[in-house]
């Protein structure tokens, strides 16, 4: 088994990515799941979303189909997270349950993702869960037709995690979720190491695809007839860097795929330290890049953010707010917060919650802090009781809400373009998002399932708008 040390990640060194192609199921693995039914269990982000689609299509084109849910499917894979302590519990209550079928039932479980890139995971999963068969890491997905086929013939446990991290494999399967939104990777892993997260170390070290793979794909979606692409990355902005001599970078790359013609752009997530001038010429002069911008401050105090290791200040970060608001019209721009990070004091605490106030975020995912094994972070007292975080979640949060519905209601009697990408939960409406990620309700026959529309806004609540169709 090749596990990975968390701690040695850091002190890698640059090794050559190697960019393998024309990934292929070797025919004698093709029926494999004949006859079998498959469910995939993602948690977390839209990294796992994008992965997942890769893993269903792998295991489709082994003879398998999908299950409606766990207790009719004869595998269960689950694409975990590992960025919180309660993702990891999720995880884990989920095996429970399994297990607890697989008593009564033939039943093959399995595990990928960024947990199994844990070692004390893949440890506990060896000593006190023998009954998952098969863990593969974030590094490997493309090695599941061969793990498959050794559970099954052999019928013991495989764990196979690579460390190794150099690696860009092209030309997987893919099963999109949607028809008319798709995921479009531009790099994987990152360099970051903010001192509280796991990912550089699951993800392993940043790998941008090359520039040609990525206008391809998105050439293909628009030839597919999709409407918009999120390009996907833990920090977008520095597209290219981790390429020596390429001199092409993310302002070159989203004036590029632009150029495809696609309807709509977005990307998610930009780091504050690599947003340059050049991005934000490209975001205002071309209309099929969304004004939308997730960029994550994690704290307004330059206190905890040189603990967290940010790389800038809250001056810097506030400076780069500014230009975004004066040179993007209608800009959406959202976060990411902790709260209860080690040492964080009141004090602390308000420098957040007055950034909140001075940026007036559309919206903000806001999370307690939670240390993960491994990680510089972990090794600071987890000294904020609690108590505190949640008292100091709640009132971020009602703060955050403040915000979200204030601009919500700017949107009030307007009429905004719509992505009807999918059907609402309530009877005779679609749902779909607006050029700012808005989520909007409307009252719609089924056959506008796809197109970008019209919609006046009809109402406003905090997390969503209700509108119907503008002619
Ligand atoms: N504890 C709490 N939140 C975390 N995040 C990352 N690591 C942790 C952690 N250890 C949050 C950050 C990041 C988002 C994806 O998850 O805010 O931007
Ligand atoms: Fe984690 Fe920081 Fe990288 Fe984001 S930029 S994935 S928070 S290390």
């Amino acid at each position: 088994m090749k596990t990975p040390n968390l701690v040695d990640a850091r002190k890698r060194t640059c090794s050559k990515v190697d960019i393998i192609r024309n990934f292929k199921i070797d025919e004698s693995l093709k029926n494999i799941g004949k006859n079998k039914k498959y469910v995939v269990k993602t948690y977390g982000c839209q990294m796992n979303e994008r992965d997942s689609e890769n893993i269903c299509a792998i295991l489709e084109e082994m003879g398998f189909t999908k299950g409606l849910d766990i207790e009719d499917a004869d595998l269960v894979l689950l694409n975990t997270c590992a960025i919180r302590e309660n993702a990891h519990n999720k995880v884990f209550g989920m095996l429970g349950r399994l297990k607890h079928i697989k008593e009564s039932r033939p039943l093959l479980i399995g595990l990928c993702g960024c947990m199994a890139q844990e070692e004390v995971v893949v440890s506990e999963i060896m000593s006190r869960h023998k009954y998952v068969d098969f863990v593969f890491g974030t590094h490997n997905i493309h090695e599941l037709p061969n793990i498959l086929k050794r559970v099954i013939d052999n019928n013991k446990q495989e764990i196979e995690v690579w460390s190794k991290e150099g690696d860009i494999v092209e030309d997987i399967p893919i099963k999109r979720e949607s028809k008319f939104k798709a995921w479009v990777n531009i790099m994987y892993g990152c360099d970051k190491f903010c001192t509280y997260c796991i990912v550089p170390y699951t993800r392993g070290k940043q790998r941008s695809r090359l520039k040609e793979d990525i206008i391809k794909e998105v050439e293909e979606l628009v030839k597919e007839g999709y409407k918009e692409v999120t390009l996907l990355g833990q920090n977008v902005n520095a597209y290219g860097k981790d390429i020596e001599g390429y001199n092409y970078n993310m302002a070159n790359l989203l004036s590029d795929v632009a150029k495809t013609g696609i309807e709509r752009i977005k990307f998610v997530t930009s780091h504050p330290w690599d947003f340059t001038d050049d991005m934000i010429s490209v975001i205002r002069d071309n209309p099929n890049v969304l004004p939308y911008i997730h960029l994550p401050v994690q704290s307004g105090s330059n206190r905890i953010l040189k603990l967290m290791g940010r790389k800038y200040t809250r001056e810097s970060y506030l400076e780069l707010v500014h230009k975004l608001k004066m040179n993007i019209p209608n800009i959406c721009l959202t976060t990411d917060i902790i709260v209860g990070f080690p040492n964080e004091t009141d004090e602390d605490f308000n420098d957040t919650l007055s950034i909140v106030k001075e940026c007036e975020y559309d919206s903000a995912y806001t999370f307690i802090y939670s240390p993960r094994v491994g990680t510089p972070a972990s090794k600071m007292e987890d000294n904020i009781s609690l108590e505190i975080k949640e008292k100091r979640l709640q009132e971020l949060n009602d703060l955050v809400n403040y915000y979200s519905r204030k601009s919500n209601e700017k949107l009030e009697n307007k009429v905004v373009s719509v992505l009807l990408d999918s059907k609402s939960e309530k009877e005779g409406m679609l749902s779909g998002y607006t050029t700012t990620n808005k989520l909007v309700n409307v009252k719609a026959d089924i056959s506008l399932l796809g197109k970008i529309v019209n919609v006046k806004i009809t109402s406003v609540k905090t997390w969503s708008l209700d509108g119907e169709i503008y002619e």
